[in-house]
């Protein structure tokens, strides 16, 4: 028989000191009503000086195993998905295993940028699905404020730090996964990046400061021309009527994109969930943050069906349909 995989705990972290947008007119020129107007974000958090991706990673896990009281010492695998590694290696996946005391447990980073924790969930089912695995950690976390340029007020505003965790384990009863879509536009990779040891992007030679690099109007253009249908696609592959489901939780990307996401998708408005108020754009982060956000709003109910969509950078995007059947909370 097929293995089957359900998502049982969750958990987050967000650093302590806040960026409002107040404080980024002191920055940039730019004020609080442009930028709530136009992307819905009224602060972000901002990691310590020393704080590194990992220690993200590290406090998102103690924040589940406090919450539900999960034995993680028997993980079997690890997934970290970040485009903002403490360094190229070792992985953060490895050093989580060794700080959580983990003993046996393969483990990756995988770079899909914002899509990267849908397609950390997707991999834990196939890898649980497969009959290989049987618990797995799966972590979302970002360092963006370390990547951000803080003289380009097209992009400061947008984005923050953050982490947050689920664990995914063997169940045969309760299977959390529906349906799956995936995908990806590399084509329009050079209107979102930061640069690493290439010099030269789709022919053309780019910024070479490390530094995350946007052209926001066209990412916007095909997150609300794409999306939609792709969510249509994913509804429709489950022979789910999109208004059956309960719960919509996109990348908290922008909230006025997201909106035009939902009214094309045929999406309720009061079905979206996001994270972009208080913590801004948190790439790979930003779906499991909005997940613990509605948890501790008590939004999140056991059976209810939700649509995970992680989009961006590639420009990728990663969607899945889920049963929301987490264990109690202990805490
Ligand atoms: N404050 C005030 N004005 C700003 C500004 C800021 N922070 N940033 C840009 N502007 C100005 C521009 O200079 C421009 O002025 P001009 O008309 O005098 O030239 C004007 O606002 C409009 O700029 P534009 O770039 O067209 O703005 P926009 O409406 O597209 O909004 C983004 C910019 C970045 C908010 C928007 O494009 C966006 O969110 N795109 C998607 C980005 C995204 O989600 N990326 C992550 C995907 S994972």
């Amino acid at each position: 028989m097929d293995s089957k995989a359900r998502i049982t705990a969750q958990g987050a972290y967000i650093p302590s000191t806040v960026l409002t947008n107040e404080d980024l007119e002191k920055i940039v020129d730019t004020d609080d009503e442009w930028i709530v107007s136009r992307t819905g974000i009224k602060e972000r958090r901002i990691s310590e000086k020393n704080e590194q991706t990992s220690d993200l990673a590290y406090r998102a896990v103690i924040d589940l195993t406090n919450k539900y009281g999960s034995n993680i010492k028997d993980v079997d695998f690890i997934i970290v998905c970040t485009l903002t590694p403490d360094f190229k290696t070792p992985s953060v996946s490895s050093y989580i295993q060794y700080k959580l005391g983990i003993e046996n447990a393969g483990a990756i980073d995988i770079n899909a940028a914002c899509a990267g924790f849908t397609y950390g969930l997707y991999l834990a089912n196939s890898l649980i699905t497969s009959g290989v695995n049987k618990k797995i950690l799966v972590i979302g976390t970002e360092n963006l404020s370390k990547i951000t340029d803080y003289t380009d007020r097209t992009t400061c505003i947008l984005f923050g730090d953050g982490a947050g965790a689920c664990l995914v384990e063997k169940d045969e009863e309760n299977p959390s996964f529906i349906s799956v879509i995936n995908g990806s536009n590399g084509s329009k990779g050079k209107n979102l990046y930061a640069s690493n040891i290439g010099s030269i992007l789709d022919g053309s030679p780019i910024d070479k400061n490390g530094l995350i690099k946007q052209n926001g109007r066209e990412v916007y253009k095909w997150a609300v021309s794409t999306l939609p249908k792709k969510i249509k696609e994913l509804s429709e592959s489950c022979d789910l009527n999109i208004r059956d489901i309960d719960w919509f939780i996109p990348h908290s990307a922008n909230l006025r994109m997201l909106e035009s996401i939902c009214e094309r998708a045929d999406i309720d408005k009061n079905k979206l969930l996001t994270s972009i108020r208080k913590t801004g754009n948190t790439s790979s982060a930003s779906i499991p943050l909005s997940i613990n956000l509605a948890t501790q709003e008590n939004k999140l109910i056991n059976n209810q069906k939700i649509m995970l969509f992680g989009f961006g950078g590639g420009l990728a995007y990663s969607g899945l349909i889920i049963n929301w059947n987490l264990d109690k909370k202990v805490n």
